[in-house]
């Protein structure tokens, strides 16, 4: 399959993802989480980039999002920004940072755009976070909704579980969206939940939905970085798509690098810096003449 590169140069912003919707074009959108991923991520000509609170796990080896924190995410969504110029860039609220007033969440929120050149950001939940939501659009900052499984969540859910499995769950999942939507956030990802949920949030909303184990029908797509790329060790959830396995590459490059300097077979010649001939002859002597060894050649 020939892949076609960035349809546009442009820096893509809410309005193109708008745009994009009402043309029938699907968004594309992955985390990253450092500069190299960034840089690769933004020459794919992918359209969103995430700083996903997801680095906790993929980058921080911690076992849920959970312990993540402001400095952290902040840290890496720097590194992101000075790979990535296309994109746009979200920043992943971590946990507790915008749950305890609208005023703390502004700052909060203000720092991702102000401290680390991120174009918005996204948090988790529904109706109980609109005074929250609606404080941080005040301030002027696009904010990306985030329904269905909610991760930080995790130890209230008993797990990281899909979602809106009922008819009564999908209806209060569909009112959180349509008051998220009426509050003035730009897109939507759905995550974990049934095709038939996504479907109809889809339909029913103006803005995108960009889903994450949610069917192929939502306006866009999002997959973490290092699941695409096949560099998790752990469990890959099942509708991730790995389009390569760079941790078998790794290993292999690694273990090779290890067997050669083992081997004395690197570095080799071609890596390998030598004096002018006239300057080893003087080192040589003035070693010679201190009574150290002779240099070896
Ligand atoms: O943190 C993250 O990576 C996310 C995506 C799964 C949407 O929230």
């Amino acid at each position: 399959m020939s892949v076609q590169p960035a349809s546009s140069p442009e820096k893509v912003t809410v309005r193109t993802l708008w745009k994009k919707k009402r043309a029938g074009q699907p968004i594309t959108m992955i985390t990253a989480y450092d500069y190299p991923s960034a840089r690769a991520a933004d020459r794919a000509g992918i359209d969103v980039i995430l700083v996903g609170d997801s680095l906790g796990m993929v980058v921080l080896g911690y076992e849920t999002t959970i312990p993540v924190t402001m400095d952290e995410m902040l840290h890496h969504a720097r590194a992101v920004a000075r790979g990535a110029h296309r994109a746009l860039l979200v920043g992943d609220m971590p946990f507790l940072s915008y749950h305890t007033t609208p005023a703390e969440a502004v700052r909060n929120a203000g720092r991702f755009l102000q401290e680390a050149g991120m174009d918005a950001v996204k948090l988790e939940g529904g109706r109980e976070r609109l005074d929250v939501i609606r404080a941080i659009l005040d301030a002027g900052i696009p904010v990306l909704g985030h329904l269905g499984l909610q991760p930080q969540r995790v130890h209230q859910l008993g797990g990281f579980r899909a979602q809106a499995r009922t008819a009564a769950a999908a209806q209060r999942l569909i009112e959180d969206a349509l008051a998220l939507q009426a509050a003035g956030v730009f897109a939507i990802v759905l995550e974990s939940v049934p095709v038939e949920v996504a479907r109809a949030v889809t339909r029913i909303l103006d803005i995108p939905t960009i889903g994450i184990g949610a069917g192929p029908d939502c306006d866009g797509q999002v997959l973490v970085y290092h699941d695409v790329l096949g560099l998790n060790d752990g469990h890959v959830p099942r509708f991730v798509r790995q389009y390569a396995n760079l941790n078998r590459i790794i290993h292999e490059a690694l273990t090779r690098y290890r067997a050669e300097v083992e081997a004395r077979t690197f570095p080799a010649e071609e890596h390998t810096l030598h004096m002018k001939p006239e300057e080893a002859a003087a080192l040589d002597a003035w070693l010679r003449a201190h009574g150290f060894f002779r240099m070896r050649r």
